[in-house]
């Protein structure tokens, strides 16, 4: 079946079928499989029959409102595969993602019979997904973790590449391992009950394969903007798939983030940046990238890097999955900040620029001027 509204974007590019979509990420510590499909959430058990041993105990750990929605699809999901199933439930938000955090859910999997053969499953979003595999990837000197990611963010991202983290009081994700899962399990169906703004945030965290690899990523999001922001499963679970892909071949490429791995970071380095100063409460992540994606290309424009119209067509990109928040920033602090960021090296920012849709390059020279110039239009334009 091919749905109308993918058809009328990229006939030929991306066919939508209901079958199963895989993809195989192929890390040097482990082969695994992503595996996206609507509906998916409820075979869960089945999905994972091959995998697991048999009568290994098995944990899904998770946030109070996914347990909410979709904690009894997953547990009657293993009712009849002979494994014993519990489910872990952590305080939902990013202040949780501490390492206290992982000594009370490791001592609860004790007091739950956890052993050498159990498995865990984070059935989440980023939070619960990091969480969940920063304490497998310790537990009892690492055990398998499924993430089950159940945010727009989470399923395009932060499950697929095996970093892992918690917090410290000095900065976020300081302390983590990299524990590459057993599989990934895409359910688009639940991004349903997401709250608008998650929903929108995971949007520009999509929009960013487009113009770091994949042009035709970026057009169906120009053109199926009111599908996508209606949720409409087809496109959804085709757009999951194609981002999915672009992280897959880069995290497959450079599983540590020495090289290529550094496009990911398309639009956050002002967008750590903003967040750091605003506290890490006015924006979410994905709004943060949002602001940061146009700050880059207004950068890579005033560089000559690239022609204004690829700017301006990024710049619309983001403004139509808007509304962003205001942003109550001084220039210069965010510089300030931008510097001190742990990604920074050597003082030096590294800026990922895009240099055509579809094509990006890390720039080490953007001058200082430049990018406060860029800072002070992103504030200008929130206001408008
Ligand atoms: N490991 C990585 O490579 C990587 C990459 C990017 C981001 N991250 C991390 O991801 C985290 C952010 O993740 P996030 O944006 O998914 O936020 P989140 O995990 O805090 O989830 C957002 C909110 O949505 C709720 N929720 C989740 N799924 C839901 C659903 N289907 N229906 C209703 N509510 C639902 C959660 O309980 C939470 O309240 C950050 O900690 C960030 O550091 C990690
Ligand atoms: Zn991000």
């Amino acid at each position: 079946m091919v749905s109308s509204v993918w058809s009328r974007a990229r006939p030929s590019l991306f066919r939508y079928t209901s079958s199963l979509n895989r993809i195989a990420v192929q890390t040097p510590s482990r082969p695994y499989e992503v595996l996206i499909e609507r509906g998916l959430l409820g075979s869960t058990a089945a999905t994972l029959r091959d995998m697991i041993a048999p009568g290994a105990r098995v944990f899904a750990l998770t946030s109070p409102p996914v347990r909410k929605h979709y904690g009894n699809l997953l547990r009657k999901s293993f009712a009849k595969s002979g494994h014993k199933f519990e489910l872990l439930v952590m305080p939902d938000g990013e202040r949780w993602k501490t390492l206290s955090q992982l000594e009370k859910l490791a001592a609860k999997m004790m007091r739950h019979g956890a052993d050498r053969q159990s498995v865990l499953l984070a059935l989440g979003g980023g939070v619960v997904g990091d969480v969940g595999a920063f304490l497998a990837s310790i537990f009892m000197r690492g055990i398998p973790v499924v993430q089950i990611p159940t945010t727009l963010l989470a399923q395009v991202d932060s499950s697929v590449g095996g970093k892992t983290g918690v917090n410290l009081k000095a900065g976020k994700n300081l302390l983590g391992t990299f524990h590459q899962p057993l599989a990934v399990l895409a359910d688009p169906d639940v991004l349903k009950t997401l709250p608008e703004r998650e929903y929108r945030s995971g949007l520009f965290e999509a929009m960013k394969y487009g113009v770091i690899r994949n042009p035709a990523i970026f057009e169906m999001m120009e053109s199926n903007s009111n599908a996508l922001l209606r949720r409409d499963g087809a496109p959804l679970e085709t757009l999951i798939t194609e981002c999915i892909r672009v992280k897959a071949e880069v995290v497959s490429a450079d599983e540590r983030e020495s090289g290529e791995r550094r496009i990911l970071n398309f639009g956050h380095t002002i967008g750590h940046a903003l967040e750091a100063e605003t506290n890490y409460r006015r924006l979410l992540h994905g709004e943060a990238v949002g602001w940061g994606m146009i700050a880059a290309a207004m950068i890579a424009a005033s560089m000559q890097i690239t022609d204004t119209r690829t700017a301006q067509r990024i710049l619309s990109l983001v403004l139509a999955y808007g509304p962003l928040p205001k942003l109550p920033v001084d220039s210069r602090s965010v510089m300030k900040r931008l510097l001190s960021d742990k990604k920074t090296v050597g003082g030096v920012p590294h800026f990922v620029l895009p240099t055509a849709i579809g094509k990006v390059e890390v720039v080490n020279n953007v001058p200082t001027r430049t990018a406060i110039q860029a800072i002070k239009e992103i504030k200008y334009l929130s206001k408008v």
